[in-house]
């Protein structure tokens, strides 16, 4: 049988999460330079959100650069930056045509005018599709998101909007970036890494983790059905015992 006709669709992650890691290995493995390795991570990007929007997943949030990538070099930096202008351009005909909407989070206006421009116009027109939600991390981290959610809590408590006391998770979580999307059940990372680098740090609290020695651009559709399907093997017990779930 093959690997999608073995998911279960009735237990579909509604949101999965995807750290895209090893671009910069792939190329190397090929010879080339690190940009190379990017532009070939976005074939990987439309194959993964065709077969997630295909499947039924409602919510695909795609981690495309961190605050801490600005530490890179200014080459890679700008050539990450124009790429995404031209995917974005290029890709709202794909987004349109499998009626998957785009967003994102991240501090977007302190991305160049270009790329923050070109994500604003994707968003716009994408902006009543219905299939699938596509969320781009962008210049983005979980702590810079969970300590601007503090600072807007503070402000309001000083305002006199809430007493303290009042913060709950509705509330607190309210103020994130990803106010209204369910948090991911599943979160996938590619390259053999086996770290959060910084990734949706309160939202991931109780996702289930999968990684693969893939490197992103090498990531198919049959690697986002393994990943599936391993999700629908395990156990979430959030805090109970194996006895109470079944
Ligand atoms: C992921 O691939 C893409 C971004 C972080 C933008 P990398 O560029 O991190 O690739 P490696 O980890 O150096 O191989
Ligand atoms: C995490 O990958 C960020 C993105 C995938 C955009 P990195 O390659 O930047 O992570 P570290 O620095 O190796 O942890
Ligand atoms: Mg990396």
């Amino acid at each position: 049988m093959d690997l999608k006709s073995q998911i279960n669709t009735e237990r579909l992650p509604r949101h999965i999460a995807i750290i895209m890691d090893g671009n910069g290995r792939w190329a190397k493995q090929h010879g080339k330079h690190r940009v190379f390795g990017h532009k070939n991570g976005v074939q990987a990007v439309r194959e993964c959100t065709e077969s997630a929007a295909e499947l039924g997943v409602e919510y695909l949030t795609l981690y495309a650069f961190s605050t801490e990538n600005w530490n890179r070099p200014a080459l890679e930096v700008n050539a990450l930056m124009a790429l995404l202008v031209d995917t974005l351009g290029k890709e709202v005909n794909t987004l349109m045509k499998n009626d998957i909407r785009l967003q994102a989070i991240g501090d977007l206006e302190k991305l160049p005018k270009r790329t923050y421009k070109a994500l604003l116009d994707g968003i716009e027109k994408t902006k009543d599709n219905k299939r699938m939600t596509l969320v781009l991390a962008l210049n983005y981290s979980g702590k810079w998101e969970i300590l601007k959610a503090a600072k807007k809590l503070a402000v309001k408590a000083k305002e006199g909007i809430l007493v303290p006391d009042q913060i709950d998770e509705t509330i607190f979580s309210n103020e994130l970036s990803t106010v209204g999307i369910p948090d991911p059940e599943l979160l996938i990372r590619t390259s053999g890494e086996t770290r959060l680098s910084n990734f949706l740090l309160w939202q991931l609290a109780y996702s289930e983790f999968y990684f693969t020695e893939e490197f992103w651009p090498d990531f198919k559709k049959e690697s986002l059905y393994t990943a599936i399907l391993d999700y629908q093997k395990r156990e979430r017990r959030f805090g109970k015992t194996s006895e109470q779930i079944s």
